[in-house]
């Protein structure tokens, strides 16, 4: 690739899991009553068609990974784990009584930290007092985290059971070098182990997680973890670009140095080269960072134009309604954004004192509606449209104005009425929605809050 288009288009950039993005959200607008009201709007429009989304933060790893920007909490203590679910399930109670009638769960992801850190029976305990106070939709899309490191076969069992069908791993990288240096090691044997035990239990939907750009990658060592991991055949791949945050205070990056860091090129050709030794044996780029097999339903999201993104990432089913729960977590009822506390304690003391540990958030106005839904199109379905009045702006011939140079570069066709992202432009997807983010172009941030976009 362009090396010249790598400097041009490589600047700190969002990586649109929502919008606005967190950093851009009017926190002094918020209140948890407007939450609450958008809420009930959201859940009385859509329960009973689309069902709803449930989403539950478990923040607890036995050892930090030295690379990872999650929300996580590092103790060997495993007496968390019972007060925390209590708190989980006081947390689900208050949103049942706001919303008022049964929810049906359509979707329901447990992510983490490590979700596997909790014990199978203490997990089990967590999803049958969630479900007793919920229906279930019809094909329901069960998923959880796992650390190939402390994943049993007993976890995979009970989850099975419980109508978990999806799991993804962290695998990140097999090299000794690079996994000595982001603190996890992880040998190819145990991810072997796990992942056929995974599918002799009978999940449908394996995912591995690999990043690129990782301290002391090499394109020989990233070749090798992707040759190892197709040996395993995951129905789904998910190539994360490594988001260097060691600003963010308590992310815990730490250990390596910027010179560790392959270069903007080097990392734009891990992502190139590593697509096409996937592409050859046959997994389909899907948005972002992802990839599957053709009998992934992920792929077949994409055939039906249903593939949807969310704080989960990406999604074959829409929900309006995703339920956070947990430290961090963040909720969204399409009009608005609501996050929970970002440490166990002081989410675990607002839910004791009876009150949703919402902390901040955010209700959409009617043209974070619309740029929305320009946004997610780019990111779902690399393209998008304004003809129709619901996704019309003033500002549209200015944005147009932006993309013209994408499309010298190659990166977008512009058309009379909307925009279609090239094969070209894929890797640069996050700059094509950048051009629709009113919000920061009106305000560009002060100090480095996103990471780079290539
Ligand atoms: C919560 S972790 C996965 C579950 C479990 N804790 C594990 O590590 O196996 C979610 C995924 O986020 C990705 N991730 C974490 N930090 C990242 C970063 N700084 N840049 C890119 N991806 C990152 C990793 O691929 C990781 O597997
Ligand atoms: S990568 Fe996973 S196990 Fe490692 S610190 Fe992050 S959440 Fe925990």
């Amino acid at each position: 690739m362009d090396a010249h288009l790598i400097n041009k288009y490589n600047i700190p950039g969002p990586r649109y899991t929502s919008y606005p993005t967190v950093p851009y959200w009017d926190t002094d607008l918020f209140t948890v009553d407007r939450w609450i009201d958008t809420l009930q709007r959201s859940f009385a429009e859509t329960n009973n068609n689309s069902g709803i989304s449930v989403y539950i933060h478990l923040p607890f790893c036995e050892s930090l990974c030295t690379f990872c920007a999650c929300h996580k909490r590092i103790t060997k203590q495993h007496n968390v784990e019972a007060p925390y679910i209590d708190t989980l399930l006081k947390e689900w109670q208050m949103y049942c009584d706001v919303l008022g009638s049964r929810p049906q769960i359509k979707e329901l992801h447990l992510g983490g930290g490590t979700p596997t850190f909790f014990s199978p029976e203490n997990l089990k305990r967590l999803i049958e007092s969630l479900f007793a106070s919920a229906d279930i939709a019809a094909q329901p899309e069960f998923s959880f985290e796992g650390h190939p490191n402390n994943t049993t076969q007993q976890h995979l069992k009970a989850l099975y059971e419980l109508g978990f069908r999806r799991v993804s791993f962290g695998v990140q990288d097999y090299d000794p070098r690079v996994q000595k240096t982001i603190h996890r090691i992880q040998p190819f044997e145990k991810v072997k182990e796990v992942t056929e035990a995974a599918r002799n239990i009978g999940y449908e939907s394996i995912s591995h997680d690999l990043v690129f750009g990782l301290p002391h990658q090499t394109w020989e060592s990233m070749k090798n973890t992707i040759e190892k991991t197709k040996l395993l055949q995951p129905d789904r791949i998910a190539f994360y670009s490594y988001a260097h945050v060691p600003w963010i205070k308590g992310v815990g990056q730490r250990g390596f140095g910027e010179n560790d860091l392959p270069s903007a090129e080097l990392k734009r050709a891990l992502y190139e080269r590593g697509k096409n030794l996937l592409e050859e044996k046959g997994y389909v780029e899907i948005g972002m960072d992802h990839f599957a097999l053709p009998s992934d339903s992920l792929y077949k999201a994409i055939q039906n134009k249903t593939l949807h993104r969310n704080f989960m990432g990406y999604s074959s089913s829409y929900t309006q309604v995703m339920i956070g729960l947990g430290m961090s977590a963040i909720s969204d009822s399409w009009y608005a954004f609501a996050q929970n506390d970002k440490s166990v304690e002081a989410y675990t003391a607002r839910v004791k004192e009876g009150r949703l540990p919402v902390f901040r958030g955010h209700i959409l106005s009617e043209e974070d509606l619309v740029v929305r839904r320009h946004i997610l199109n780019i990111m779902c379905n690399l393209e998008t449209s304004w003809k129709e009045k619901a996704m019309q702006l003033p500002e549209i011939p200015q944005i147009v104005n932006r993309l013209q140079e994408m499309q010298q570069d190659g990166l977008v066709t512009l058309k009379k009425d909307g925009l279609k992202v090239t094969e070209a432009g894929r890797g640069f997807v996050r700059n094509v929605a950048m051009a629709f983010d009113l919000r920061l172009l009106r305000k560009q941030p002060e100090t480095r809050i996103f990471s780079m976009t290539v």
